[in-house]
């Protein structure tokens, strides 16, 4: 058995957490690879609506394990907050939710820093979603971080406060009022008490050293399913750096992430949206200001699951989409919202780059979008229908046929799934 992999071509939020979820009775194993609570993962069904940051999106199915894995970093007070909605959903967690001993955990000074230094950023912010993400991740790559193992250490308090106060240290030197600076609606000395009650959650879980149990779970022929968070374009190394995030958000991120080796990956789902969001600071080359942009955003209640933000929207990048597909050996692709454009007469898709006069076949290395720079489109005319009453590929209008044909032939990749609502049932698969 290989491990297959779900992840985000664009710029975070292209609907993971909905397909997982589809997805999800075919497997035995759900697995979260990267990333942290900055993820919002939306699943629906049954007039219910959930929005997952830490958990795996195979929570809700009975008989799925759900792993969080060595990559992901955690905040023990949101993970607390997601058990407790799903517990008053009566969506039992027990047996069904492992975590790794080996994820770092977000500690409140994380978080504090991460608010400190995009203060301190001003207008060249990241606008990151402020869960601390960044700082976690510097401390594992410098030696310094707090693993979920360590928890339970006897000496645990003492590297707490050692961490603590090297943190305070670097966010005195900025001398900040820190009580201007809110964590999910506490002043920091609150929420640092209420951080240390939700370790007591965590303390509760179940710990495996995820590796092994992955690998061994492979040679017992079990499924896994790997799920990405953020996107291609956010990738530490190949996103649009510095507006990025700090994890591999790319296949190669299971590798590491999980335990994996490269020749146990099977199937690369990638997901993107038919159009391109993007909630943050950065460049952002088919965003639109005019009237199709706010459609999309109203449409397609673009607002960040996590932070409530207002979304970028903008056409479908086909350009950036192949540098995606390519970092990701994607295998199967699954276009997403594709009912968002069913008042669009007219629907664009950008195909190549102008940079200085040249076009350019690759992405540039900075992506500066000043007069130098031009996007070009393709149009396509739209479909102007509902899709609600499609549930075959042959239903759909010629239009979207030839729109999902155009991608199909340029990516040289087949799009398996279409998804034309929210909801787990409003999907299409080939
Ligand atoms: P994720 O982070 O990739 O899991 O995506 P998010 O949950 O942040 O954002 C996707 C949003 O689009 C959520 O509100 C989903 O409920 C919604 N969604 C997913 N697929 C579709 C779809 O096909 N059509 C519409 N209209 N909404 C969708
Ligand atoms: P999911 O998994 C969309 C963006 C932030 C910011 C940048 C850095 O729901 O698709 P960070 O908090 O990591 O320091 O933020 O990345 N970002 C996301 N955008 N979806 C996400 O996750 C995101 N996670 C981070 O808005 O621009
Ligand atoms: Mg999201």
């Amino acid at each position: 058995m290989k491990v297959d992999v779900l992840l985000g071509l664009q710029w975070g939020d292209e609907g993971k957490g909905k397909i997982v979820d589809v997805l999800s009775p075919k497997y035995d194993i759900i697995a979260r690879f990267q990333g942290g609570p900055n993820a919002g993962h939306t699943i629906e069904f049954e007039g219910k609506k959930f929005v997952l940051h830490t958990i795996p999106s195979g929570i809700f199915i009975d008989k799925s394990i759900n792993v969080i894995g060595n990559g992901v970093i955690i905040d023990p007070f949101i993970l607390k907050s997601e058990i407790t909605k799903l517990k008053d959903a009566n969506i039992p967690i027990g047996s069904n939710l492992l975590v790794s001993r080996k994820a770092h955990v977000i500690m409140p000074t994380h978080r504090l820093l991460d608010a400190v230094y995009e203060k301190s950023k001003g207008k060249d912010k990241i606008g990151s979603t402020l869960k601390g993400i960044g700082p976690t991740y510097t401390d594992k790559v410098s030696r310094n971080g707090l693993r979920v193992g360590d928890i339970e250490a006897e000496d645990f308090a003492e590297r707490y406060q050692k961490a603590r106060a090297r943190h305070m240290n670097i966010i005195n030197n900025f001398n900040y009022d820190l009580d201007e600076f809110v964590f999910d609606g506490f002043k920091f000395d609150e929420y640092e008490k209420q951080w240390m009650q939700a370790l007591e959650t965590l303390k509760g879980l179940e710990k495996i050293n995820s590796e092994y149990y992955l690998n061994n779970a492979l040679k017992e022929g079990k499924k896994i399913l790997a799920e990405g968070a953020q996107g291609t374009m956010l990738d530490i190394d190949f996103g649009s750096y510095p507006f990025v995030t700090s994890s591999n958000t790319i296949t190669a991120g299971v590798c590491n992430g999980l335990g994996i080796a490269p020749t146990n990956v099977g199937r690369v789902f990638g997901i993107f949206k038919a159009y391109c969001t993007r909630v943050g600071s950065g460049p952002f080359p088919t965003e639109l200001f005019d009237n199709d942009g706010e459609e999309m955003r109203k449409i397609g209640h673009e607002f960040g699951a996590t932070t409530g933000r207002p979304r970028r929207c903008g056409w479908l990048d086909l350009h950036a989409l192949k540098y995606a597909i390519m970092l990701n050996g994607v295998t199967d692709l699954m276009m997403m919202k594709a009912d968002v454009l069913n008042t669009f007469e007219e629907i664009k898709v950008a195909t190549s780059y102008d940079y200085k006069g040249n076009n350019t076949s690759e992405i540039p290395y900075e992506l500066v979008l000043d007069d130098d720079f031009k996007a070009n489109f393709k149009s396509f005319k739209g479909w102007k229908n509902e899709l609600k009453d499609c549930s075959n590929y042959s239903d759909f209008p010629e239009e979207l046929t030839n729109y999902i044909k155009y991608i199909e032939q340029e990516t040289n990749t087949p799009i398996n799934i279409v998804s034309i609502g929210p909801d787990r049932s409003e999907t299409i698969l080939k």
